[in-house]
């Protein structure tokens, strides 16, 4: 399932961290990619410990854990410490599939990778190309957000970045470990969630709401792993 999640930063707030960021030194992108992956990427990257890095990743985190569309569709137990990345003249991250498990050491531990998420740094008017694209069993998607809006896909895609022509464009990537592992179990409870926050608008009173919000919470006790 892909899901957009629009709104994780404001226009100032975008604005705070691109010019922060053009301030930055940018690095070799294959630094943090696996063996396969490092033959197909091309980009400039911010190394994970570098201090606009954290400040910045630091800043989304915050974000995300006040989001509710992000807990209801990731059900986060752990979240990566962002990165950033930068695509301009020709640059591309040909298709591959992320590492399945990555070690951070802020602090030292490991994140499953269940979802992969890029927030937008750069508007679409600012770049061609730089689509994300993501397949999945549903065929092909291409995905190019406005700037502060994030994109949340199964780390289990096949996935891909199509060259930049014109412009840069500058991103936020990161990875989370759900409390629910499977992708069809995530997504059926995150159906559920939307549902019924759609009948608690609808029809507030409706006795049904808390036996179906009572089905979510035991089917999210008896799935989630922490
Ligand atoms: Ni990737």
């Amino acid at each position: 399932m892909l899901v957009q999640v629009p709104d994780i930063l404001a226009a100032d707030e975008v604005a705070h961290f691109r010019a922060t960021l053009d301030r930055a030194e940018w690095g070799d992108g294959r630094s943090t990619a696996g063996p396969q992956a490092a033959q197909v990427k091309n980009n400039l990257q911010l190394s994970e410990d570098h201090p606009v890095a954290r400040e910045l990743g630091e800043i989304i985190l915050r974000k995300l854990a006040r989001h509710p569309l992000f807990t209801s569709a990731a059900l986060p137990l752990k979240v990566f410490p962002p990165l950033f990345n930068r695509y301009e003249g020709g640059a591309s991250f040909g298709m591959h599939i992320d590492t399945a498990v990555r070690y951070t050491s802020l602090p030292p531990h490991r994140v499953r990778t269940d979802l992969s998420a890029t927030l937008f740094l750069s508007d679409p008017q600012e770049y061609d190309g730089g689509e994300l694209t993501v397949e999945d069993t549903y065929g092909v998607h291409k995905v190019k957000l406005p700037a502060g809006h994030l994109i949340l896909y199964p780390a289990s895609s096949l996935h891909a970045v199509t060259p930049v022509t014109r412009g840069a464009r500058i991103a936020a990537f990161f990875w989370v470990q759900s409390m629910i592992r499977e992708d069809a179990r995530r997504t059926l409870l995150f159906d559920m969630d939307c549902a019924i926050q759609r009948l608690n608008r609808d029809v507030p009173n409706h006795p049904s709401l808390v036996q179906l919000t009572g089905v979510y919470h035991n089917l999210l006790r008896a799935w989630a792993e922490l």
